[in-house]
């Protein structure tokens, strides 16, 4: 025990020397540029008032499922939520997950076998990663939405071939060309995975849907812990896909089951979205404001995720504590979540955001790129 000890110690003490350690904060008070909640759903009054009536009306949607869906968890509440998650999304079926990281890790780890090539853009979140260590198919990785890259890889891969990609990614807050990879998979007869963990809601329900792709691609991870304001995921796909994981996906068969809040404080979710559509049409608002500012940002000009290039993690973290000082909070991404050398501070943008304190933000990083 001891031993085991000295050994995470030193472990944490190399991560220490390297300016890398990770801490739990307490929560901050200040301007919030660093959260995911893109809609200000989390702090919305009217979304509370809807959520509280449902539990008033039922108090037992609060309590446990008792037991894994397979078992004594699943419930009619559940399975008319995905039905009708299935049908917004014009998807033939959805399966719930509690969280985004648990879809991904049950999807990857069963669906590729032995045999199968597993194609993944280099940026690809951790949870694809870690799903896809699970599995025995064979992984490659291509380069950053290089198509030429992943058209190189299609060409050699061997069995069933699956191409992991985000609509838009979290690190960079730049898109997929969904439509040209769309086209490449088919071409090649490939499975396309698409994780819509941060379009959902900021782009009506997603890129597949709002590009009308749901037939195209072989299955969509949407997550509702971020524009949604409230947490798990669905996949959705073919009947066959959605039974298959019932069948074979271990972080689906062996865990308790979600409660029924949960279910339905997604359907309350969805028809808050459909209800107010200028939530996300006063974000894009916020982003194009934001975007005439003339920082240099990596990211997409229409994204809610905006990136600044910083040369190292310490400048990195200094740049998120100088802002911080000014009540600005973003977060500095540093390695190992990005590449050493692409260090970057990242700025969320809110629909909630006001002018004043984009004006503030904007100054402050001024300031920092001329001193
Ligand atoms: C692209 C992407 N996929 C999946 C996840 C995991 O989702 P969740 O937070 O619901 O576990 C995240 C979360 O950061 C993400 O950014």
């Amino acid at each position: 025990m001891h031993q085991i000890n000295q050994r995470l110690n030193k472990a944490l003490a190399h991560r220490t020397d390297l300016d890398m350690l990770r801490s739990l904060k307490a929560p901050k008070k200040g301007i919030d540029f660093y959260s995911n909640d893109y809609l200000g759903l989390t702090h919305n009054n009217e979304f509370h008032t809807l959520l509280l009536e449902a539990i008033n009306t039922d108090p037992s949607l609060l309590v446990g499922a008792t037991g894994s869906r397979l078992i004594s968890g699943n419930s009619a509440c559940t399975m008319q939520t995905e039905a009708f998650i299935a049908a917004k999304h014009k998807a033939a079926a959805a399966l719930l997950f509690p969280s985004g990281f648990m879809a991904n890790l049950a999807l990857f780890s069963s669906v590729p076998k032995r045999g199968d090539t597993l194609l993944m853009d280099e940026f690809i979140h951790r949870s694809v990663r870690d799903g896809a260590r699970l599995s025995a198919a064979q992984g490659y990785r291509f380069r950053h939405n290089d198509l030429n890259h992943l058209e190189q890889l299609l060409k050699k891969s061997k069995g069933t071939t699956f191409i992991a990609i985000e609509s838009l990614y979290s690190m960079e807050g730049d898109f997929a060309d969904l439509e040209t990879i769309v086209a490449l998979a088919e071409r090649y007869q490939s499975a396309l995975i698409v994780d819509e963990a941060h379009a959902f809601g900021v782009f009506g329900y997603g890129l597949v849907a709002h590009k009308d792709l749901q037939e195209r691609v072989f299955a969509t991870v949407i997550t509702y812990g971020k524009a949604m304001g409230l947490h798990g995921s669905a996949i959705l796909g073919s009947h066959s896909l959605i039974s298959y994981l019932v069948n074979f996906a271990a972080a689906f068969i062996y865990t308790t089951a979600l409660n029924d809040f949960h279910a339905v404080s997604l359907r309350k979710g969805y028809e808050f979205l459909a209800h107010y559509p200028e939530l996300a049409q006063t974000l894009q608002q916020r982003i194009l404001e934001f975007r005439t500012s003339g920082i240099p940002l990596l990211s997409a000009a229409n994204s809610p995720i905006q990136t600044l290039l910083v040369p190292s993690s310490t400048a990195a973290r200094a740049l998120q504590m100088e802002l911080e000082k000014q009540q600005l909070l973003t977060f500095a991404v540093v390695s190992p979540t990005v590449k050493a050398g692409t260090e970057r501070l990242r700025i969320c943008l809110h629909a909630f955001n006001t002018q004043a304190e984009l004006d503030q933000l904007t100054y402050a990083l001024r300031n920092y790129l001329t001193t």
